[in-house]
This record gives C-alpha cells, sequence and structure tokens, in this order.
C-alpha cells in the first residue's frame, strides 16, 4: 500500500461565482449570460482539496474573510476533512472572491478580490510552524503577498521539506528567493508574464522552461492545458502528453494538477510518471463544472488510470 502523503498548503480559499456566457458585454452594455455557479474556489483551497481527495492528509493555513463567506469556507474544509486548525478569520475583511466567465469552449476568464488572502503573513506561517515541519510538502501559490511564499519557500528549506510554488496569478518573481526551489508549475501565461518569453507552443515551452531553470529553480512544469505538460530539470526537459477529454471548464485544471502531483510524488510514484497522472487528474476535471466539484476522488481516478494508462 501507497505511503499517505502529509500536505500543507499555506494559500488561498475564495468563493468562485462563475457565469457561464457566450459572449460578453460591452461597456454600458446588459446582455443575458446562460448559466450561473457558486462554489468554494481558490488557488490554494482547490489544490488542498485534490491532494485531499487523492488520499493525502492535508492542512491548510489561509485567512478568510468575517463575512458570511468565512465561516462556510471554514465547514467546507472540515467537510473535506481537510484540517483548518490554521485558518482563521481576519476582523473587517471580506473574504476572498473571484467572479469567473467561461466562454461555450470551456476557457475561463477570472478576476479575483483576494480579501483577507492579503492578510497571511509570515507571522502567520511561525504560528503553523509545529504542523508546517511535520509536512512531507508544502504547496504555494501567488494569491497570498508574495512576501508570504518566500519566507514559507526559507522555512522549507531550511527544514528539508519538498515545496512545490504555483506562481499564479503571475507576477514579477524575485528569482533569488526561489532558489534550488523543488518544483515552479506556472501555465503557459503565467511562464510568459514572468520570463518575458512568450509560450505559444511545445517548443516556446521549452525555452522558457529551461531560461527558469538557469536561473536557479532545480524543477520546471510548464501546464499547456489541451497539450499536456512540459517538465524541465538540470538533467532534460520532456513533454509529457496530456489524455483526451471532452472538456466543459477548464477552471481548476492547475489546481487538480498541482495538488495530485504533490500526492503521487508523496506516494513514491517516479517523477515523470506522477506528472502523468497528473495530466490526466487535471484533464478530467475539465469534463465537470466548477472547480472542487469538478475533481474525482482517488477510487475514480484510479479506474480511469486503470482504463487508460
Ligand atoms: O484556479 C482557479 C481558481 O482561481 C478559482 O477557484 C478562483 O478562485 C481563482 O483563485
Amino acid at each position: 500500500m501507497a505511503k499517505r502523503p502529509r500536505i500543507a498548503v499555506v494559500g488561498s480559499a475564495n468563493i468562485d461565482l462563475t457565469t457561464f456566457t457566450n459572449q460578453f458585454p460591452k461597456p454600458g452594455e446588459t446582455i443575458f449570460g446562460q448559466k450561473f455557479d457558486l462554489g468554494f474556489g481558490g488557488k490554494g483551497a482547490n489544490q488542498a482539496v485534490a491532494a485531499r481527495l487523492c488520499g493525502a492528509e492535508v492542512f491548510m493555513v489561509a485567512r478568510v474573510g468575517s463575512d458570511l463567506f468565512g465561516p462556510a469556507t471554514i465547514e467546507n474544509f472540515k467537510k473535506q476533512g481537510i484540517d483548518p486548525t490554521h485558518v482563521k478569520q481576519v476582523e473587517g475583511l471580506s473574504s476572498g472572491v473571484a467572479p469567473i466567465f467561461v466562454d461555450p469552449n470551456g476557457q475561463n476568464r477570472i478576476l479575483v478580490v483576494k480579501g483577507a488572502n492579503d492578510a497571511l503573513k509570515p507571522a502567520d506561517v511561525d504560528a503553523a510552524a509545529e504542523t508546517l515541519k511535520s509536512a512531507d510538502c508544502i504547496v504555494l501559490q501567488f494569491e497570498i503577498p508574495v512576501e508570504t511564499v518566500y519566507y514559507t519557500v526559507e522555512f522549507a528549506r531550511k527544514h528539508g521539506i519538498r515545496c512545490i510554488v504555483n506562481p499564479a496569478p503571475a507576477q514579477t518573481v524575485n528569482m533569488g528567493a526561489l532558489k534550488d526551489l523543488d518544483y515552479f508549475v506556472p501555465n503557459e501565461t503565467e511562464a510568459e508574464t514572468i520570463t518575458g518569453s512568450p509560450v505559444k507552443n511545445v517548443d516556446d515551452a521549452r525555452k522558457c522552461a529551461e531560461k527558469l531553470v538557469g536561473g536557479g529553480i532545480r524543477r520546471v512544469i510548464i501546464t499547456l492545458g489541451a497539450n499536456g505538460s512540459l517538465l524541465a530539470s538540470r538533467e532534460g526537459t520532456e513533454h509529457v502528453a496530456p489524455f483526451t477529454v471532452k472538456s466543459v471548464d477548464s477552471t481548476g485544471a492547475g489546481d487538480a494538477f498541482i495538488g495530485s502531483f504533490a500526492v503521487f510524488l508523496g506516494e513514491g510514484v517516479p517523477e515523470q510518471e506522477a506528472v502523468r497522472r497528473a495530466n490526466l487528474y487535471a484533464g478530467l476535471s475539465t469534463t465537470g463544472v466548477g472547480t472542487q466539484k469538478s475533481f474525482y476522488d482517488r477510487a475514480r481516478f484510479d479506474s480511469e488510470w486503470a482504463a487508460r494508462s
């Protein structure tokens, strides 16, 4: 039986307000959308839920607002079996929210209002230090202050804990702070914004990933949506092929990739196969609407993997 990894997510929690629409309004115009969905989201929370559904023990370090959504988010973590001891409400701030627009091809456009996510500070990482030290892997994103991300990367380095950073949404990166980071996992858009190099195809992604590895990061995985993903390290670069799925909503696919990848690696699955499995887990998540609610549990995933691998 595979080892059950312990995964800590230091990151964001949002409420997703998803509108499915065929077109977008012009300034001053009102039009009708086709469908609406309200759900729990946020890149950190989504990655935590994916890791939990894949079978890990998961704990979350996060901040939520003093509004209706704050207690509901904490309740959702409990319901999912995620330890919310270090998820606190912040007085006077709203919870993070994300109005999301999905077009008929399943492509999304996301606007994030960070709210209480911005109140997660290095001191909060210190307050969770004993729990974090017990983790096999710490997972971070860019929806919390970057100073907290860099502080946590340093914490992970100091304690020899595997660390995965998902630089989403993209921001200018201090490469010095990410030196020797285990895994840096942007999508094409984020990789492009961070490096300034275009990522329009697999070859571009290869150049971009090699640039990031050249900058001192140990391993880079660029997720390429329907084109799979690209894994680069100091040893070489490899394109990992996608699986064919019937996609209806790609929102949260990157989060599904990262949460599941952390678990597969923690179980001792070899790196290249862990990426391939995460490609499938992410692909399957796009066959349902929403983020967390579209993620497969381990039994469903394993049967798909057995049928397709
Ligand atoms: O990656 C998808 C997520 O991005 C959504 O859940 C939304 O909340 C934003 O954080």
